[in-house]
């Protein structure tokens, strides 16, 4: 390599994290304006009949505890995040299957999705040598749907919950520049 091209290289690299973490940032920030209690409340409660519940794999219930609980397992911290976003995407798929497309949540819904799918894009070099063992083969259980594991039914609002305060724990990219709005989550 020629000398002088090393600094260039670093530059181009260190410009290439740098838009990276914009575009986390900047998905996050919608997904933050997404999942406010007002709209938990009004889209996953409000529009379902009563105590109506979505049935999900154990896995797909991913408390602040689970969290916390990895954590103390030393946990490295790319992993919870591949693992909130493993997770969220199979449990946004589940709820939108009960849906309608005039469902009043239809739309909410398909942009959640549609978030989740641009953030797995930024996490899409995430594999077996750099994510922790069990998160891994949690999120292959997950992604396989595999009929041998157990099942729980669970409220939407529940599960949209757990993704919001979740997410409001993990350290993305931009929690320096766009803290989260509102902590702790109702
Ligand atoms: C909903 O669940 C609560 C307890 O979780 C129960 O007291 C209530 O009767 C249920 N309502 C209906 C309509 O099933
Ligand atoms: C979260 O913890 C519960 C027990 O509280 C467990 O059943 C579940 O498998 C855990 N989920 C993950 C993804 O670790």
């Amino acid at each position: 390599m020629q000398r002088g091209y090393a600094p260039f290289l670093y530059f181009v690299a260190v410009l290439g994290l740098e838009a990276a973490m914009q575009k986390e940032c900047r998905i996050i920030e919608a997904l933050q304006n997404k999942l406010t209690y007002q709209q938990r409340l009004q889209y996953m409660k409000h529009y379902f009949p009563i105590n109506y519940t979505v049935n999900v794999q154990f896995e797909e219930v991913l408390r602040v505890a689970n969290i916390t609980r990895l954590r103390d397992r030393n946990v490295g911290e790319l992993s919870l995040r591949f693992l909130w976003l493993s997770v969220n995407s199979q449990v946004l798929l589940k709820i939108r299957a009960v849906l309608l497309e005039k469902h009043p949540a239809w739309e909410y819904t398909r942009d959640l999705c549609l978030l989740f799918d641009q953030l797995a894009e930024e996490y899409e070099n995430c594999n077996q040598g750099n994510v922790d063992t069990n998160v891994w083969d949690v999120v292959e259980q997950v992604l396989s749907g595999d009929a041998g594991s157990s099942r729980k039914a669970v409220r939407p609002k529940a599960l949209l919950d757990n993704c919001a305060k979740v997410m409001w724990m993990l350290p993305f990219a931009c929690w320096d520049s766009c803290p989260p709005l509102m902590f702790p989550v109702p």
